[in-house]
């Protein structure tokens, strides 16, 4: 078992080094997806401790940071070996951490509870009206545009491609966000995403109607 304690020390790390984020990984996403990676693991019968850490730290390797995910890697095991875990639950964490971003969806499936728990967290706040918020937040800070007709939504990508667009916020929806209801691994969290889901639904359709000035 780990102890608590880290997942203080693990909040005091993260609120540092993601303060200035505006890629959508500030570190309140981080802590939303640790509570809600808490709720699913208590619901699901996994090791909500582990989840919880695991959810704090799970943006530390992403390419968006200016570094790449091979030293964020060699960031997180270099904090996490200078905490009081041992090391089967520090392999466990980096395991979680490496395998689970989407990435234009060309990531293995996890092969732990754990870590399925902690990608339904992550996914879920990529929905709903936190998603909806996030996704124009990124739009606007990676200079594309909310909407362009012109502009076709891509049906598959590379990874590449995933991060270089052109796209704009409101294709991120068909491209990424509307599957993600379809991609959830745990059944608490299916619940959690249909509803986010149909929320999605309701601002979609609703800015397509201003859009086209239906009125
Ligand atoms: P992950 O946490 O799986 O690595 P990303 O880093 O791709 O997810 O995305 C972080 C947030 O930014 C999410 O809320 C996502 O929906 C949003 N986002 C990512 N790419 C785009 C994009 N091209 N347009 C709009 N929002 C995006
Ligand atoms: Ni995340």
């Amino acid at each position: 078992m780990i102890d608590k304690c880290v997942l203080e020390k693990a909040w005091e790390f993260v609120s540092g080094e993601f303060d200035s984020d505006r890629s959508g990984h500030d570190a309140w996403h981080l802590k939303r997806v640790a509570e809600m990676a808490r709720e699913i693991a208590l619901k699901e019968g996994a090791d909500p401790v582990l989840c919880e850490l695991a959810a704090l730290l799970h943006d530390i390797p992403d390419d968006k940071r200016g570094i790449s995910e091979d030293e964020g890697l060699k960031v997180l095991e270099n904090w996490l070996s200078l905490q009081n875990i041992g090391l089967g639950d520090i392999g466990k964490i980096l395991g979680i951490v490496s395998t689970m971003s989407f990435r234009g969806g060309n990531n293995p499936p996890m092969n732990s509870l754990e870590g399925r728990v902690v990608q339904d967290a992550d996914r879920l706040d990529a929905m709903g009206a936190i998603g909806i918020a996030r996704a124009f937040t990124y739009s606007g800070n990676s200079g594309q545009k909310m909407y362009d007709p012109e502009i076709p939504v891509r049906s598959s990508m590379t990874k590449e491609e995933y991060r270089k667009g052109p796209t704009t916020a409101v294709n991120h929806f068909h491209e990424k966000l509307m599957k993600l209801a379809g991609l959830m691994n745990t059944d608490y969290a299916k619940s959690i995403a249909l509803a986010r889901h149909k929320f999605m639904e309701e601002f979609l359709n609703q800015f397509m109607k201003e859009w086209n000035v239906e009125l």
